[in-house]
C-alpha cells in the first residue's frame, strides 16, 4: 500500500476520534474500522434473510448524487436509506443545471441548502468524492458509490460481508480476482479490504493487457492462465470487461476472452471443491461467465446484492454518527 494515499485518505475520511465520518476508499482504514462495518451490516440482517427497519436517520436527508449510470448500487442505497427512514433524493444529473453550465461546486452548495446530510457519489473522474468531500460543509457526510477506476467501497464491503458469512475467516481463504483487472475500481477496492482483513492469498487472473503493471506490489499473486490461478480457490470473483473505460483495443474480442478466461463450470474442476462464485455486476453472460455457473449453487451473485442493503445502511448510519461526533466538538 502506498502509506501517503492511505494517510491521505484515511484523514479525510475520519473524525478526530477515529470514527468513519465519509467513506470514500477501503485504502488506509484500518481491520478494526472494517470489522465494524461487517458487524453493524450484519445486525441490520434477520435471521430470515431480511433486512430490519431501524429508524436511525429519521429526518434526515440522503441526496443520490449518480453521475455514471447504476441499477444495483443507486438502488440499495436508496433502500438502504429508506430502511434507515431517512428522505431520499435521487437527482437526475442529466436533467440538473449542469447541464446548463452550472459548476459541481454550485451545484453542492445549492442542494446543501435544500438540507442535505448525505451525498453518495458516482462519477466517472477517479477523485471526484474525494474533491467533494473537501468541498462540502463540515456536516455533510460524502459517499463514494464508484469513481472512475479508482475505488468502489461499499462494493468491496458488500462483498467482504459475503465471504464472511459463506467462505469464513478471511485467514483461511485464497481469493482470485479474474478479468478486467486494469480499469477495475472493484478491484483495488477488493485488494485492500481482503488485504486489511487479512486474507491468506490474493490472486489476479486476466490478460497481460489487462494487468496494471503495479499490482505485484500490492502484494497480490498476479496469473495470466486460468487453470494455475484457480488451483486451490476458495473464492473467484469475475468482473464485467469495461468496454467504456478501454482506451484502445485492449481485448481481441468477447468470445476470445471467454475462451481464455470466462468462469466456466470445467475451469472451476481445479478449484476447491467448495468454491464459491461472486461477480459485482451487471454480469455480461458468456463473457466473463458462463449462465451455468452465475445461476449454480455455487453463486452468491443474488446475496451480493442484498448484502448491499445492509453494508450501505451500515455506512450512512455509520458516517452520520461520525459527523454528529465531530460537529459536538
Ligand atoms: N456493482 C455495481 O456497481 O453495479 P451498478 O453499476 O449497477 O451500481
Amino acid at each position: 500500500m502506498h502509506q501517503s494515499h492511505a494517510h491521505q485518505a484515511s484523514r479525510l475520511q475520519l473524525n478526530g476520534q477515529g470514527q468513519l465520518k465519509h467513506f470514500l476508499s477501503t485504502e488506509g482504514l484500518s481491520r478494526e474500522l472494517l470489522t465494524e462495518i461487517l458487524d453493524r451490516a450484519e445486525s441490520f440482517l434477520d435471521d430470515q434473510g431480511g433486512i430490519r427497519n431501524v429508524p436511525l436517520l429519521a429526518g434526515r436527508t440522503v441526496m443520490n448524487l449518480f453521475f455514471e449510470p447504476s441499477t444495483r448500487t443507486r438502488t440499495t442505497f436508496e433502500v438502504a436509506a429508506k430502511r434507515l427512514s431517512a428522505d431520499v433524493l435521487n437527482i437526475d444529473i442529466s436533467k440538473s443545471s449542469t447541464s446548463k453550465g452550472e459548476t459541481l461546486r454550485d451545484m453542492l452548495w445549492n442542494l446543501e441548502a435544500m438540507t442535505a446530510d448525505v451525498f453518495v457519489v458516482r462519477h466517472g473522474l477517479s477523485g471526484a468524492p474525494h474533491f467533494i468531500a473537501s468541498q462540502v460543509t463540515p456536516q455533510i457526510a460524502v459517499i463514494n458509490a464508484g469513481d472512475g477506476r479508482h475505488a468502489h467501497p461499499t462494493q468491496a464491503m458488500l462483498d467482504m460481508l459475503t465471504i464472511r458469512r459463506h467462505a469464513g475467516a478471511f485467514e483461511n481463504l485464497t481469493v482470485a480476482i479474474i478479468g478486467d483487472i486494469r480499469h477495475s475500481r472493484v478491484a483495488r477496492s477488493e485488494i485492500h479490504a481482503l488485504q486489511t482483513l487479512g486474507a491468506k492469498e490474493i490472486r489476479v487472473i486476466g490478460p497481460r493487457t489487462l494487468l496494471p503493471k503495479d499490482f505485484e506490489q500490492l502484494g497480490v499473486q498476479v496469473f495470466e492462465d486460468m487453470t494455475a490461478g484457480l488451483a486451490g480457490v476458495n473464492v473467484a470473483i469475475a468482473l464485467r470487461i469495461q468496454n467504456e473505460r478501454m482506451e484502445s483495443a485492449l481485448l481481441p474480442g468477447s468470445s476470445e476472452f471467454y475462451g481464455l478466461f470466462g468462469l466456466t463450470r470445467e475451469r472451476l474442476k481445479v478449484a476447491s471443491p467448495n468454491v464459491l462464485v461472486m461477480h459485482p455486476g451487471p454480469i455480461n453472460r458468456g463473457v466473463e461467465i458462463e449462465s451455468e455457473v452465475a445461476d449454480g449453487p455455487q453463486s452468491l451473485i443474488l446475496k451480493q446484492v442484498n448484502y448491499g442493503i445492509a453494508v450501505r445502511m451500515a455506512v450512512l448510519a455509520m458516517a452520520v454518527e461520525g459527523q454528529m461526533q465531530e460537529n459536538r466538538q
